[in-house]
């Protein structure tokens, strides 16, 4: 009976702090809403506002990927789409559909870390973005006015358009250089990170 009474004891006080302990150390916290189909459908049609829906699932505070990078880059693509030329627009519905895809599988996941949703997320874009072709020298070329204001001055976007560019090997950065130089003064301070 003691012995019994000894391992109830252990179990409830220890499976507790065990699981908290679990999801505690590894910062993965519970979805907060269902999955929703109108969600998903959000994500196969390339619609920004799949990133909004994300967040009421998984909303993240310190590790806002979704909104802060996600929704924001996705609306200033859409505010200067028809700036875009025919094989931009292609690209940014690709690159759109290809990211979305992407963390749709954290969506459906009961349990996600914030932290692995945004650096898994941020490399996802880059290879989407690079795998569709922005390498090639002429989709920027033809695009640069329109780029040059999606990802307007700020270090938050520089970051972010240098992680893509990254992909592009030592041909497609010394091609792009020269008119990122032109538009983002710290650049040079970036680079030499
Ligand atoms: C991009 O996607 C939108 C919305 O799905 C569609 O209306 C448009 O025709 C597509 N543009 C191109 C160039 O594929």
């Amino acid at each position: 009976m003691n012995g019994f009474y000894c391992t109830t004891f252990v179990c409830v006080l220890l499976l507790p702090l065990a699981s908290s302990w679990y999801f505690g150390h590894s910062s993965r916290q519970e979805a907060e809403g269902p999955i929703d189909e109108a969600c998903i459908t959000k994500a196969r049609r390339g619609d920004c506002m799949f990133y909004v829906c994300f967040d009421q699932r998984h909303p993240c505070m310190s590790n806002d990927y979704v909104l802060t990078y996600g929704w924001r880059f996705c609306k200033r693509y859409d505010n200067n789409y028809n700036r875009f030329t025919t094989e931009a627009k292609r690209w940014i519905n690709a690159t759109r559909l290809c990211a979305m895809n992407k963390l749709l599988e954290f969506y459906r996941d009961d349990h996600i870390n914030c932290a692995d949703v945004e650096g898994e997320s941020k490399r996802a874009v880059a290879t989407c973005e690079t795998e569709h072709g922005i390498c090639d020298g002429s989709l920027l070329f033809d695009n640069k006015d329109a780029f040059g204001d999606v990802y307007r001055l700020s270090r938050a976007a520089t970051v972010r358009f240098l992680l893509t560019m990254k992909n592009c090997g030592s041909i497609g950065m010394g091609h792009l250089m020269h008119w990122i130089r032109d538009r983002y003064h710290m650049l040079q301070e970036l680079m030499d990170d």
